[in-house]
């Protein structure tokens, strides 16, 4: 078979490349008519004026003007030349590309390089856990965390040796030291020296959507051993706010369920997978990103996403600050979804987003607790997850007993409040307030009248603000209108 030319890879790519998949990864979109429309990532927003016409290939923003097709895209938003992109998306799609004279740009083969090479690591890595005689540990560790050698070869679990140079060995002279180190693979020790970052630890490869191993996340053996996990550092492949681990095996079935499990730590995602709840990811490392919510927003439709952290105070702040994420990345997009569909006969497609969480009543995460009810007992706590407004006024009321004095009461009031006043809908806004008025005991007229108090200093607060503004450009324009009129009188 003879090599095709530049001109016909990308004429292959561009075919290949499908607008309303490249721009998701970044944007995230809502279908209206024959178009979608998100908000530009090219100009800062609020509402969304930025379109993409998958029938035409081609994206625009009538906010700022921006527009072109995938590869323009992908240009626009790396900041890369069009020969780069390319490179880029042939080493996605495994094209091999022609070199074109004056095409230098070594990066892209370095990419490749360091693709090549973390494959390689995670191979020795994995042979490393049924050869070498100081594994013992480590095997017992994972035996008894439940992972079996079928989840193992699944995962392609492994172990890093405890010696300074172990992998360098391994790989001998195939790889230069800067390419090992620019994958993140080894550390210049307090000597200078290049040392293996990963020692003595269980590898947990980390892949891309498309399956291939960027980084890995390695957890201790020994008790002794600081810190727990070691992650990989950001690459040239890998960013850790953009990935999500597990996405490679929870993408199509985010796309079958239109739903999203998001859980704290690798092994919690292991376990769900393994047990068949596939759809399960987690953050490497990191808190939750806006960009970890696009990536998400491109498989789940509707946008449902399941909260699943620990229940203890770190993993309730962890719940908060997602939804904060979340309710970010979807600003000026539509509604939340607040209360459910038995309270409202509105259609689900006015909602952007739909928020629940897992929380099962002993605190466990969801590994432990997989383990120890299984996966069918799990999804029972998915299936009747609360929205997230639910939970958060739980979470509140759980605080509640009867011996509460007034004062105690205006306190939990107070916290309520804000979440009540976030409920568009007067009926149901109603309905919550004649619920809580009922859980705390105190007077359901009162309570109403609190909510109304508020919403009008807030009412009150906004027209001040508008006229405020109206006032100071009022003014801005009488003194440009006297500036002129000296300028005149001069003449
Ligand atoms: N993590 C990390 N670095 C750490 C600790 C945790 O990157 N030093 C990340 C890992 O992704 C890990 C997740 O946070 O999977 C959860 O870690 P932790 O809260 O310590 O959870 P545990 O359930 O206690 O971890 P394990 O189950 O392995 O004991
Ligand atoms: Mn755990």
């Amino acid at each position: 078979m003879s090599a095709k030319s530049y001109s016909e890879v990308v004429d292959e790519i561009r075919s290949r490349l499908d607008i309303l998949d490249v721009v998701q990864s970044r944007v995230v979109l809502k279908k209206r008519g024959a178009n979608y429309w998100g908000c530009c990532p090219f100009h800062n927003e609020k509402t969304p004026s930025f379109c993409v016409s998958p029938q035409k290939g081609i994206f625009k923003c009538f906010g700022c003007g921006e527009g072109g097709d995938a590869i323009t895209f992908l240009m626009k938003i790396n900041n890369e030349s069009f020969t780069e992109v390319i490179k880029d998306l042939a080493l996605q799609f495994g094209i091999e590309l022609p070199s074109v004279k004056g095409d230098t740009k070594q990066f892209t083969e370095e990419k490749q390089q360091i693709k090549d090479l973390l494959k390689k690591a995670g191979d020795y890595f994995y042979s490393n856990l049924f050869s070498s005689p100081e594994v013992k540990n480590a095997m017992e560790y994972l035996q008894k965390r439940g992972i079996t050698k079928d989840i193992i070869d699944e995962y392609k679990l492994g172990y890093s040796l405890k010696g300074y140079t172990e992998l360098q060995k391994h790989f001998k002279s195939e790889y230069i030291p800067q390419i090992m180190e620019k994958a993140g693979l080894t550390v210049k020790s307090e000597k200078g020296e290049d040392i293996d970052r990963f020692r003595g630890r269980i590898m947990i490869p980390i892949r891309d959507e498309a399956g291939n191993i960027i980084a890995f996340g390695a957890r201790a053996v020994e008790t002794a051993q600081n810190p727990k996990y070691l992650n990989s550092p950001d690459t040239v492949l890998y960013n850790k706010s953009r990935i999500l681990y597990g996405i490679d095996k929870a993408k199509s079935k985010m796309i079958e369920d239109d739903f999203v499990v998001i859980m704290e730590g690798y092994f919690d995602v292991i376990s769900a997978q393994a047990a068949g709840l596939k759809n399960a990811v987690a953050s490497c490392g990191t808190a939750l990103t806006v960009d970890h919510v696009k990536l998400i927003a491109k498989y789940s439709k509707s946008r449902k996403i399941y909260l699943a952290f620990d229940t203890d105070a770190a993993g309730l702040k962890a719940t908060q600050r997602s939804t904060d994420v979340i309710k970010e990345a979807f600003t000026g997009l539509g509604n939340l979804k607040i209360f459910d569909q038995n309270y409202s006969s509105l259609s689900d497609d006015k909602y952007t987003c739909e928020i629940r969480v897992v929380a099962p009543f002993d605190s466990k995460d969801p590994d432990e607790y997989i383990r120890e009810y299984g996966i069918e007992e799990y999804k029972k706590y998915i299936k009747n997850a609360p929205l997230l407004l639910d939970f958060e006024l739980s979470q509140i009321l759980k605080d509640y007993n009867p011996d509460f004095s007034p004062t105690d009461k205006l306190k939990l009031v107070k916290k309520i409040m804000p979440l009540i006043e976030e409920i568009p809908n007067n009926l149901i806004q109603n309905e919550y307030i004649k619920l809580i008025s009922d859980k705390i005991d105190v007077d359901e007229s009162a309570l109403i009248r609190e909510v109304n108090r508020s919403k009008m200093f807030k009412t009150v607060d906004k027209q001040s603000t508008k006229k405020f503004i109206k006032l100071v450009s009022n003014r801005c324009k009488f003194f440009r209108y006297q500036l002129l009129a000296r300028k005149y009188k001069r003449y």
